[in-house]
């Protein structure tokens, strides 16, 4: 029995669902009955993810989308609609950094190139997304931000930091401007989480290290915030708007 029986025909697009907590995410909703569309870069990737999904007897499709890149978003996203017809809850969960610099450091390329993934993406793929999603009965922004959007860490990057924090209020601006017409755009901010990928890059004397700083003494896993997801797009969340939960054990509190 699906925890959100809601969710079962309602139509869901998931940026950077290859892999991570992306995939996560669109497993998690297609269990819930959903429909999920995985939009990645990675086309091959997101092909495996949709193809095991519907081995499990979920539905699921995949579509290539560079999210930096107006009209490949632009394109995405109207051929979400022209398979469904329609389009409920859109989740901007691509993003990241290429590696941990301080700013003296940062080119003028990798600045660039990282506030495009994480930035202009969520206001690209909103952007598409809302004449869709105002057709619904239940549109749902959820964009993911992340803890160093939220407080300054000794080892992050500041143009990824920046992005985020910009998402967090990018957030605000959409659940301002799309309450009225019925829409809610909220946010998540995961701590560091133990994706495959992040797994492959810290030592096990990093992972306990960080670990240690938490409350709750481990770091999240994607399906953590693929619960919380889950939670904001779901009928029980309906007056929550503009808010961010913080997916991070009790790490940062505020
Ligand atoms: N993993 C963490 O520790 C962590 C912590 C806080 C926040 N986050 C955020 O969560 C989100 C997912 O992180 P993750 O670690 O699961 O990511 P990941 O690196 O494992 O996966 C990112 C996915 O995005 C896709 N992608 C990259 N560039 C793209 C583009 N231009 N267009 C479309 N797709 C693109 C990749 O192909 C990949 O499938 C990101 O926004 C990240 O900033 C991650």
């Amino acid at each position: 029995m699906p925890k959100y029986p809601e969710f079962s025909g309602r139509v869901i697009a998931v940026t950077g669902a290859a892999q991570g907590i992306g995939a996560a995410t669109a497993r998690a909703f297609a269990e819930q009955r959903a429909h999920v569309v995985l939009l990645d870069i990675d086309e091959l990737g997101a092909q495996q993810v949709a193809a095991e999904i519907r081995a499990s007897d979920g539905r699921a499709l995949a579509i290539k989308i560079d999210v930096a890149d107006e009209k490949s978003v632009d394109h995405a996203i109207a051929a979400v609609v022209s398979e469904f017809d329609k389009l409920d809850v859109l989740i901007n969960c691509a993003g990241g950094y290429g590696r941990l610099a301080t700013l003296e450091d940062t080119t003028v390329e990798e600045w660039d190139r990282t506030v495009a993934l994480n930035l202009r993406s969520v206001f690209l793929c909103c952007r598409a997304a809302i004449p869709h999603l105002k057709k619904s009965k239940a549109g749902r922004i959820i964009n993911v931000a992340s803890i160093s959007g939220r407080t300054v860490f000794a080892a992050s990057s500041p143009a990824y930091g920046s992005s985020k924090a910009a998402v967090i209020q990018l957030t605000r601006f959409l659940a301002q401007q799309l309450g009225p017409a019925g829409i809610t755009a909220n946010a998540i901010a995961p701590i560091t989480t133990l994706t495959r990928r992040v797994a492959a890059l810290r030592t096990k004397e990093d992972v306990e290290r960080i670990a240690s700083q938490v409350p709750l003494r481990r770091l999240a896993t994607p399906e953590d915030s693929a619960q919380a997801m889950l939670f904001l797009a779901s009928d029980a969340a309906s007056y929550l708007n503009g808010i961010v939960l913080d997916v991070n054990g009790g790490r940062v509190m505020m």
